[in-house]
């Protein structure tokens, strides 16, 4: 009877560990996936997903500078919720590129696959225009965002005019790579402007630069290149074709690149794409670009310096892939008044702008400029260049850095009246020809003066008055 008893027992917790076990198992095996693939999910949104859903991805890297002009949550959120035109373009992209959606696309290859960008450009915009002009969205934009979406696939205006196979005028007696390409946007009207920058702060060649602030105050020098981007006028407008005078002057100088598009305000983001390409086909050796535009006074001798300081820093082949500096501004609204010149209506693009380096000019590295013209493929034209510029950056995950020498709203209050303040900026916006001609003038008197002086910081004052007001 014991015996019996006994064995039954046996038999009973044998079925229990045989069944009961691997059940438990299985379940402590679903939680601890449960909890992974949670965890998992998690780190990758952080960076990326804002709001509710987690379906939409939006671009990593936001958050990562917080000290410096915080982004908003809004821009993606409103993003992939806007009803807007842009919006809606750049989300058919964007979904592509989706690590939680396609986790097992290989991103690196797709990333480099200029075809495959392409077509995906070609695909989103057919189907959002196809369902706006079932629905009357298109008609509902003003006139000259009709005329700019209408226009804003095309990329492959030809060339009208351009230096000889070289990368931009100054080639000739180089001794080793040319340290900078001043790229200058400008109009085939603006000759004046051209003048004065390639008699002063645009000269190539040998450029022997300001002093150093690394190497125990070394001389700098570096070979200069030179190049300015221009669209077409219309002739009809004005009554005059300048189409001979400008082929002249490319004969002349060597330094004009002109494409055949009409050269308006929303076409400016034109000449920041098509530059990219035409800098990646020809201008292998270039160690930065400034560019920037005609109106614009550049103290180019510490500029040289400046870069040369930025070579000798530790790492620098790594940080010079990202390498952007300007005047930084974050957190940007779309203008939403109708008469202004940067006007863009919310049923054309919601949202904030990402942190772009604005006005008249920035500086960023012959490598990131490769980076940018590879990105460009995926992102959609925008009407106003440096946001364009910063909505690519935005996609590399790279960020502008501030420098408070360089000057797009002018001097503050009095500053400019200082001995040596032209000595402590690298540009200043916006100045007419003859006052460039004069400000060069100027500042190559005051060299020995100046010497001595170094760079505007304001960020160092205004941390002193942040921390004294914490206290
Ligand atoms: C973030 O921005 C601040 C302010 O401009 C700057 O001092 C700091 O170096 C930046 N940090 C990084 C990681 O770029
Ligand atoms: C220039 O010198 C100042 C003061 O010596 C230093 O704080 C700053 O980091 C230097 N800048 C560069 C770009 O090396
Ligand atoms: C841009 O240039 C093209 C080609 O010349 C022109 O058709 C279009 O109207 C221009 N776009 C804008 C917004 O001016
Ligand atoms: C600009 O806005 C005003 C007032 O909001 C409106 O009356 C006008 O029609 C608008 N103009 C254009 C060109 O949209």
């Amino acid at each position: 009877m014991h015996g019996l008893m006994a064995r039954r027992y046996y038999c009973l917790r044998k079925v229990i560990v045989c069944v009961c076990t691997p059940c438990i198992l299985l379940v402590l095996l679903f939680f601890y996936i449960t909890i992974v693939v949670c965890l998992s999910m998690n780190n990758n949104a952080t960076p990326g997903i804002v709001g509710k859903s987690s379906s939409h991805f939006i671009a990593s890297g936001t958050y990562r500078n917080k000290s410096f002009s915080p982004f908003p949550k809004t821009f993606w959120e409103l993003h992939w919720q806007g009803d807007a035109y842009w919006n809606r373009l750049q989300l058919a992209i964007d979904r592509n590129f989706n690590p939680i959606l396609r986790p097992n696309n290989n991103v690196k290859r797709r990333f480099q696959n200029s075809k495959f960008h392409e077509s995906l450009l070609w695909k989103s915009f057919s189907e959002v225009s196809d369902l706006d002009s079932k629905s009357g969205e298109f008609q509902k934009l003003p006139q000259q965002m009709q005329d700019f979406v209408s226009h804003m696939q095309r990329r492959d205006y030809p060339i009208l005019n351009q230096p000889d196979g070289v990368c931009g005028a100054g080639a000739k007696g180089e001794k080793e790579p040319p340290l900078l390409l001043l790229a200058i946007k400008s109009t085939e009207f603006n000759f004046k402007s051209r003048q004065a920058i390639r008699q002063t702060w645009g000269q190539v060649g040998w450029i022997a630069g300001g002093k150093r602030n690394n190497s125990e105050g070394k001389e700098s020098g570096g070979y200069v290149r030179r190049v300015f981007l221009i669209g077409k006028e219309d002739p009809q407008e004005l009554g005059v074709d300048t189409t001979e005078l400008l082929k002249l002057e490319s004969k002349h100088y060597g330094d004009i690149l002109q494409w055949d598009f009409k050269d308006t305000f929303f076409n400016l983001t034109l000449k920041d794409v098509l530059f990219w390409s035409w800098f990646t086909q020809f201008c292998n050796q270039i160690q930065f670009v400034f560019k920037g535009d005609d109106d614009v006074f550049v103290n180019s001798l510490n500029m040289i310096a400046f870069l040369q300081d930025q070579l000798d820093m530790p790492q620098a082949h790594k940080t010079l892939q990202d390498f952007m500096v300007g005047d930084v501004i974050g957190a940007a609204l779309p203008s939403r008044v109708n008469k202004s010149k940067y006007f863009i209506p919310d049923s054309f693009y919601k949202g904030l702008y990402p942190m772009y380096a604005g006005g008249g000019g920035v500086l960023y590295s012959g490598l990131l400029v490769k980076r940018l013209h590879s990105i460009s493929k995926r992102v959609h034209m925008f009407p106003i260049d440096d946001v364009y510029v910063g909505m690519c950056m935005y996609r590399l995950n790279a960020h502008p850095v501030h420098h408070p020498a360089f000057l797009t709203f002018d001097f503050p209050a009095k500053e400019e009246e200082a001995v040596c303040s032209y000595h402590r900026i690298l540009l200043v916006h916006k100045r007419s020809p003859v006052q460039v001609v004069r400000l060069w003038a100027d500042v190559k008197q005051t060299q020995r003066q100046c010497w001595d002086v170094p760079l505007r910081d304001g960020n160092k004052k205004k941390k002193k008055t942040l921390s004294a007001t914490s206290q």
